[in-house]
């Protein structure tokens, strides 16, 4: 899967333009100004680069160290602080606890997708914010960009199942379909699972495991 990635980001442009995710953009006064946030699976950097100059304190995590070697770069070019955390999600160790976590496409497959959203919601203060973009399984009939495998995308159904055993307030949890306009990446008419949520209360780990 690194592999992957790494071969698709070694290119001159980025993959999916310079500009953050529209969503993300649009609902990013969720996050306490000057905050301490995280983005999954960051990839090249655009959410992270736009989040760092809005004044937040940013991470980017990512598997893909080309990807994040792109954003170093255009950070250092750009007189930008984030820090960079160059991991799988599934090893990931949080440093402390986030303000916000965000998160615009990472394709993890069925079994793994659960735990990312517990380990976010874990790492998340009371009163964090997750806020995320994923495709849904009905991307299969776009060719807007995304997989093309059902087991690498979303349902949500078992999103809602997640958050509504969790101590959150769900602001948005729907399928939508959106235009992108992402770079070369992402192109045109998607379905698209879009999540805000509130972290209310820390609950131990051992419960959310047996949910
Ligand atoms: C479609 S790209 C999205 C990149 C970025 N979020 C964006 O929207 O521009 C998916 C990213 O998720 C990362 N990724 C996929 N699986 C991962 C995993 N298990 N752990 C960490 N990163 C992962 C890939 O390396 C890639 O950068």
């Amino acid at each position: 899967m690194q592999e992957m990635w790494n071969k698709k980001f070694d290119r001159e442009d980025f993959l999916y333009g310079i500009n953050p995710n529209i969503f993300i953009k649009e609902n990013v006064s969720f996050l306490k100004p000057r905050s301490r946030v995280i983005c999954l699976g960051e990839g090249e950097g655009r959410n992270a680069l736009y989040l760092a100059k809005e004044g937040f304190r940013v991470e980017a995590l990512d598997a893909s160290d080309v990807g994040l070697m792109k954003l170093q770069k255009k950070a250092l070019e750009e007189e930008t602080a984030i820090t960079i955390r160059h991991t799988l999600i599934e090893n990931w160790e949080p440093h402390g606890l986030y303000d916000g976590i965000i998160c615009s496409f990472m394709h993890l497959p069925k079994s793994e997708q659960k735990d990312m959203f517990l380990k976010s919601f874990l790492s998340l203060q009371n009163g964090g914010y997750f806020i995320a973009e994923f495709f849904s399984v009905h991307q299969l009939q776009f060719q807007s960009g995304g997989p093309k495998d059902e087991n690498l995308l979303y349902d949500l159904k078992d999103l809602y199942t997640i958050f509504s055993n969790l101590p959150c307030k769900i602001y948005k949890l729907c399928e939508e379909i959106t235009t992108l306009d992402e770079g070369a990446g992402h192109k045109g008419e998607a379905s698209v699972i879009r999540v805000i949520v509130k972290k209310e209360r820390q609950v131990l780990n051992e419960l959310l495991q047996s949910h």
